[in-house]
């Protein structure tokens, strides 16, 4: 038998015998198993039943994938946070995984959050796809199918931010000094979280159903998210770097960058499709959710801003202008 080959059989014998397995029951196992195919191992054929549109209209087909293209992107984006958090794996040369390490370094939060970075670029990029690719009249009739439900219920894109930054950045602007002050605890904080604000009535000034049935699903899961990231999301891993490390410009622009994608960039191409479709020169159409989205949507109006401590004065001022985007990355 060749080298190679005995070699080879020898570290796996080393490997199964740390774990007091026998080998040979698993080269057994080995040559009775299938080939693995395509199909298996990306589930395809499940993947592709999983878009069921609730009218005939064409058009709802691309609404409903192009939300399901996102959420896998804001899973990926999760994937990292959750590394991030936890400091990255300990994957021995054997691909053996022995647990989280015990510190984060900058190199790999940089890289980590460039791959976020990366995500989100895409889905602001594609968005395109939502803004110019159905036929205005489609959309405006399919989507009453679908009420009281609207993207503003992905728990995704809530757990993203909860994993990015401390919770008192996630307070409405207007009442988060106050709670800075008050030194709130989390449950305090979360009565006055900025989404509140985007699901709230119009006409009775009242939560809106939208708002209602999220909260039920997903309140005490954001919370105890919230508790678990206070002390491991991004901006603490930020922090628990030394001095030296915290000023790597790499690094400093990469949770910049971070910040923009996140809290301009892709609220900003997403607000474009709201204007297409539910914008009107004779009044808006009011949106599933029943809000006021001209009012909530565009991120000036907002100022999440998840490192307000990476930002200068005129910076934060001018958040959500496409002033940030143009003159700090281009
Ligand atoms: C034609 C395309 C779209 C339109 C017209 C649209 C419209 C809206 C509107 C009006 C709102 C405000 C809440 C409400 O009243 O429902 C909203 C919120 C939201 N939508 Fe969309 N949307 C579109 C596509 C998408 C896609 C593809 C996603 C991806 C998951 C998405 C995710 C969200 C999120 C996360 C919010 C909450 C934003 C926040 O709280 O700042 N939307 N959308």
């Amino acid at each position: 038998m060749e080298k190679e080959i005995t070699d080879k059989i020898k570290l796996l014998e080393e490997k199964y015998a740390l774990m007091g397995q026998d080998l040979n029951s698993y080269l057994d196992g080995l040559l009775l198993s299938n080939y693995l195919t395509y199909w298996d191992y990306t589930q395809v054929d499940t993947l592709l039943t999983l878009q069921k549109p609730k009218t005939d209209f064409p058009d709802e087909l691309i609404f409903i994938i192009y939300h399901q293209i996102t959420e896998l992107y804001f899973k990926l984006s999760l994937h990292e946070m959750e590394q991030i958090a936890h400091n990255g794996r300990n994957i021995l040369p054997n691909g053996m995984d022995k647990g989280w390490k015990d510190k984060i370094d900058a190199i790999y939060l940089s890289e980590r959050v460039g791959r976020v970075n990366r995500y989100f670029e895409a889905l602001t990029k594609s968005f395109e796809i939502m803004i110019n690719g159905m036929e205005k009249e489609q959309f405006l009739r399919y989507r009453m199918a679908l009420l009281p439900a609207s993207g503003f219920q992905s728990a995704q894109y809530r757990m993203i931010e909860i994993a990015c930054t401390d919770f008192i950045n996630l307070v409405d602007k207007d009442v988060r000094e106050e709670h800075v002050t008050k030194k709130s605890d989390l449950n305090d904080m979360f009565k006055f979280i900025y989404w509140n604000k985007g699901a709230t009535e119009l006409v009775t000034g009242k939560k809106t159903l939208t708002l209602e049935q999220f909260e039920k699903k997903y309140s005490a899961k954001f919370l105890q998210m919230a508790n678990e990231y206070s002390t491991k999301n991004i901006w603490q891993k930020y922090q628990s770097l030394t001095e030296g490390e915290k000023q790597d410009p790499k690094l400093i622009n990469a949770l910049k960058e971070l910040d923009v994608n996140v809290n301009i960039n892709w609220p900003l191409v997403h607000y474009k499709s709201a204007a297409r479709y539910l914008g009107a020169k004779d009044g808006d159409v009011p949106a599933t959710g029943g809000t006021n989205w001209q009012k909530y949507l565009p991120p000036r109006f907002q100022k999440r801003i998840f490192y307000p401590q990476l930002w200068t004065d005129q910076e934060k001022e001018q958040w959500g202008k496409s002033w940030v985007d143009t003159n700090v990355f281009r």
